[in-house]
């Protein structure tokens, strides 16, 4: 699919660099229009270089004073012709007023015009402008229209300001052109609760146990079904990975709190995917104050955490549980027998000492182990692209299951 990113003079000009690599993650091939304000913050050679197309700039539109040439006369009709998708990001206050209101005096706002696809815009400017009733007029217009406006996060401002105005998050634009672009809504009404990232087990105050999990399986699986159009409930221990748009957060931090977490929303859910790492024990005594070296060695007392897993599945009534098993040896055995001792849907194996698999790494290599035996073992494929699979699985399981196959 072929996104228009339209580029404008803001600060915020920089991020949409980045963000042209995230949709290239997603598959989008993406072709960059830049206003001469958008030239004055980067040069046109930096999106030449990541989209690997001509950066349309405004010296092929016609320019107060300037000669009309002749390309420019066609070439915005050729580009609103063939792209899926055009998205402004960062839009500024001028360049909304000027879509608003249908002025096309430069590449951008022709092509806006002239184009059929659905346009997305992400504004980025200082607070004041944000605020203004004439920016507030303008963005109603273009909501009015069809375009989808992704607002911007508050925070601190180029200008000094603290406030609305910064450039929304890439995943809540990218949320935003899903949404635009019709993408699967296979999972609406559906709720998915997601269980993600490691968990601490408390020491002392300033020591614990921990375990070698990002949480990016996890987030990814919440960051998809959101993206299908399910509420998402993400219970996640303790990671460095910003919130997916659209997902509930749950926050804990030991295994009991993400017991807890889990009880308290599985009620709700009618799909339950545990890619948690839980610690499996935890020290028996978590001492109240630092512990002090001395003795010459040491030994911890450890007991069992309650196994979420389990108790969820002896519970599971009509909802989907999807758990996952993180083995270092003998993969398709510790799958099945996991699949036999606990009532889940599907187990999700991978071996994580696997190259390109497990910890740390953005992609995973895994075997899908169904109930009903329909095992798949899956090249290796980036977690999104895993995610996506675990949920067409676990929707498969459903329809079996409301068909009584
Ligand atoms: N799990 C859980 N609660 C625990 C431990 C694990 O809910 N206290 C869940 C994990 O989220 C995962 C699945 O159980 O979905 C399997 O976790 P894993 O660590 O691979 O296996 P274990 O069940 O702990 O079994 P083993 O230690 O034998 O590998």
């Amino acid at each position: 699919m072929r996104i228009a990113l339209g580029v404008t003079g803001g600060v915020a000009a920089y991020k949409a660099a980045e963000l042209v690599r995230r949709l290239q993650q997603e598959k989008f091939d993406v072709e960059v229009v830049m206003t001469r304000g958008a030239e004055e913050f980067l040069r046109p050679l930096t999106f030449a270089a990541l989209t690997g197309h001509k950066v349309i700039t405004a010296m092929f539109a016609a320019a107060p004073g300037e000669p009309a040439n002749v390309e420019s006369a066609i070439e915005h009709i050729a580009v609103a012709q063939r792209i899926d998708l055009l998205l402004v990001a960062p839009a500024t206050a001028g360049v909304l007023a000027k879509l608003a209101a249908g002025i096309a005096d430069d590449f951008l706002t022709t092509l806006y015009l002239a184009t059929k696809a659905p346009v997305v815009v992400a504004p980025a400017m200082n607070i004041n402008m944000w605020e203004h009733p004439a920016t507030r007029e303008n963005l109603g217009r273009l909501r009015a229209r069809g375009v989808r406006v992704v607002d911007p996060d508050e925070g601190y401002l180029a200008c000094g300001m603290t406030g609305a105005g910064r450039l929304a998050s890439h995943e809540a634009i990218l949320e935003a052109v899903r949404g635009a672009l019709n993408f699967v809504r296979d999972l609406a009404g559906e709720v998915v609760l997601v269980t993600a990232g490691p968990t601490c087990e408390d020491i002392d105050p300033v020591r614990y146990l921990t375990n070698r999990s990002s949480g990016r399986m996890g987030y990814a699986v919440a960051e998809a079904a959101a993206a299908r159009g399910a509420s998402v409930i993400l219970v996640s221990g303790p990671t460095a990975l910003p919130t997916p748009a659209g997902v509930e957060l749950v926050p804990v931090r030991s295994a009991e709190q993400m017991a807890r977490a889990v009880g308290k929303h599985v009620d709700r859910a009618t799909i339950v995917v545990m890619a948690a790492a839980v610690a499996d024990y935890r020290p028996v005594h978590k001492h109240a104050q630092k512990m002090k070296r001395g003795a010459p060695d040491l030994s911890l007392q450890l007991e069992m955490t309650p196994d979420i897993l389990a108790a969820v599945a002896a519970e599971k009534g009509r909802r989907i549980v999807v758990g996952f098993a993180a083995e270092t040896e003998r993969l398709a055995e510790h799958a099945r027998r996991k699949l036999a001792a606990k009532p889940v849907d599907l187990i999700v194996a991978n071996d994580v000492s696997h190259h390109g698999a497990g910890f740390d790494v953005d992609t995973n290599v895994v075997t899908l182990f169904p109930r009903d035996g329909r095992e798949k073992a899956l090249p290796a494929l980036s977690k999104r692209e895993v995610a996506e699979r675990v949920l067409d699985e676990a929707l498969r399981l459903k329809s079996g299951a409301r068909n009584g196959s």
